[in-house]
């Protein structure tokens, strides 16, 4: 058993926002793996280096130094160029997308997940974390709700963070967040899927407060099924 609370789920289905607050409320360490595949992609694409399997991403990824900072005002750094705030630009989002395809990058990424993993009992939020990253993980949680409902959430969040995106519309977004749900439930290595003993939750009609109580409900339980107090 991994002491791990493992959130899974679609893009834009307030999973970041809720696995972040559920951290915060029982004082845990937060890991959010989106933003490592967004700031490999970006870096990848930045260096020209091909979206597909080759050994030139192999050395790529071999030199590569990268550091989850575990805060909001130094989330992620590559090779020291800090990452935080260029991975929350929409065109981000789709290179991510296409990247996170690649075995190369998914394997180098679950190393860097494991071992952060394995220190402390942690909130990490994703789309394989209960099913390949931390199968075993004591609480398992898949967050999700309506696509339109995520549209809408995503474009509220974008206009939020970042100043490149006020001239995108909902249609353009909602179109976005199907295609992202398409190549991340069809991919072929660790499509996203609800883990096996997941606690599934479609938020779509729910409050954020109603969510987060049921995120800390959840966690207690499952904690206390297996003695860990939270
Ligand atoms: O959660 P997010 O929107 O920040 O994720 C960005 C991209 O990374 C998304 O296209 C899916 C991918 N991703 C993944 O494949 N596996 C994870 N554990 C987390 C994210």
């Amino acid at each position: 058993m991994h002491k791990v609370i493992a959130i899974d789920g679609p893009s834009g289905s307030g999973k970041s926002t809720m696995a972040k607050k559920l951290a915060q409320s029982l004082g845990l360490l937060y890991i959010d793996t989106g933003a490592m595949y967004r700031a490999l992609a970006y870096i990848l694409d930045k260096n020209n280096i091909p979206c597909e399997e080759s050994p030139l991403l192999g050395d790529f990824l071999a030199g590569l130094n990268i550091k989850y900072g575990e805060n909001d005002s130094q989330l992620i750094v590559i090779n020291g160029e800090d990452l935080t705030h260029t991975i929350r630009e929409h065109k981000v989002s789709a290179l991510a997308s296409e990247f996170s395809q690649l075995p190369q990058v998914r394997s180098f990424l679950l190393d860097f997940q494991r071992k952060l993993g394995l220190f402390e009992i942690c909130v990490m939020e994703g789309r394989d974390i209960g099913t390949v990253v931390f199968p075993d993980a004591f609480c398992k949680i898949f967050v999700t709700a309506s696509p339109e409902v995520r549209a809408k959430r995503r474009l509220d969040q974008l206009k939020e963070k970042s100043n490149t995106s006020s001239d995108l519309t909902y249609d353009q977004v909602l179109k976005d967040v199907i295609e992202r749900d398409r190549l991340d439930t069809n991919r072929l290595v660790s499509p996203l899927k609800v883990a096996e003993g997941a606690t599934y939750m479609d938020t779509s009609d729910m409050e954020e407060d109603e969510v987060l109580m049921k995120l800390i409900e959840t966690s207690r339980l499952k904690g206390q099924e297996v003695g860990l107090s939270i």
